[in-house]
């Protein structure tokens, strides 16, 4: 039987990405693109920024960018006055700019877990903040955060992104009780192990300690999971712009799991 596609009632939405440089932020920023919004994409590097808006204009989007350093409350002042400046207002807002780092508890520098809490938690909690109140003003928004499986498994060698992963789930919670009133929805994605460059860098030290090159140990952590394979970042862009999108009306303070099933809790 053929069905219409759903109409997501993204076209012309205005939306600021982060981490959209590379990697899963630069998958959301496509899939919103392919719907037609209007998509500011942001990290530090200008240039990956640069080659970014072109793929948005060329997904049928209208791309624009901001560089800034997010670990500072001014760097996130800069990105959404910016980006709410030239668009006119910020609809959607999807956070996903991340990059901490891994080390052993018992050896961990607590400034690892300073860094990672600044760009993560205060840095998703900081663009939530300065955005809600555009949200507010047409009663209509939509805050997608990408945090991750490690926020409910703590291991000895993931505490700093298991850290600012917990965080943001219970900041969603709070934020999402905060807007919900005003039409805006708050959700976190928890991505397990997902094809990237970052999750090939922190895999590098154990491929190399086991004599095995990052594809095998990728393709390893995949297997161990029900469905056999890590996830790819296209797969959370999609489920990023479904909760990003009009048509996604019911949903308030939720977290996905993208693990392939390999989380051990209960849902
Ligand atoms: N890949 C995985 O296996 C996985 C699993 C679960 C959760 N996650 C989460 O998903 C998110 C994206 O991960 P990814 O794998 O896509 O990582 P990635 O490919 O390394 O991308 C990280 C992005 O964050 C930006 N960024 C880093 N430091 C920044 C800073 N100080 N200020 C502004 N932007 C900064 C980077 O751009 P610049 O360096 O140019 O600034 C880049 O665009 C992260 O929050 C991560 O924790 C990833």
């Amino acid at each position: 039987m053929k069905g219409r596609p759903m109409d997501l009632g993204l076209k012309g939405k205005r939306a600021i990405v982060t981490g959209a440089s590379r990697g899963i932020g630069r998958c959301c920023a496509l899939a919103l693109a392919k719907e037609g919004a209007r998509v500011c994409v942001t990290a530090r590097d200008e240039e990956l920024l640069g080659a970014v808006v072109k793929e948005v204009n060329a997904a049928g989007g209208e791309g624009m960018s901001v560089s800034a350093d997010l670990t500072s409350l001014d760097g996130c002042k800069k990105v959404v006055d910016d980006a709410a400046g030239k668009m006119g207002g910020v609809d959607i807002l999807i956070n996903s700019a991340g990059a901490a780092r891994g080390a052993d508890i018992l050896e961990l520098p607590v400034e690892i877990i300073e860094e990672a809490l600044l760009l993560k938690s205060f840095g998703y909690l900081r663009l939530s903040q300065l955005v809600i109140p555009h949200m507010k003003k047409n009663k209509w928004g939509r805050i997608v955060n990408i945090a991750g499986g490690a926020g409910a498994s703590p291991a000895r060698g993931n505490i700093p992104t298991s850290l600012a992963n917990i965080t943001v789930l219970n900041m969603t919670r709070a934020l999402s009780d905060a807007a919900a009133g005003d039409g805006i929805m708050i959700n976190t994605i928890c991505p397990g192990m997902t094809n990237t460059q970052r999750a090939r860098d922190l895999l590098l030290a154990q491929a190399t300690k086991e004599g095995k090159d990052v594809e095998e140990v990728l393709a390893a952590v995949g297997k161990r999971t029900p469905a056999g394979r890590v996830c790819e970042p296209e797969e959370v862009g999609n489920v990023a712009a479904f909760l990003a999108s009009a048509a996604c009306t019911y949903v308030f303070g939720s977290s996905i799991y993208m693990d392939g099933g390999g989380r051990r809790s209960t849902p």
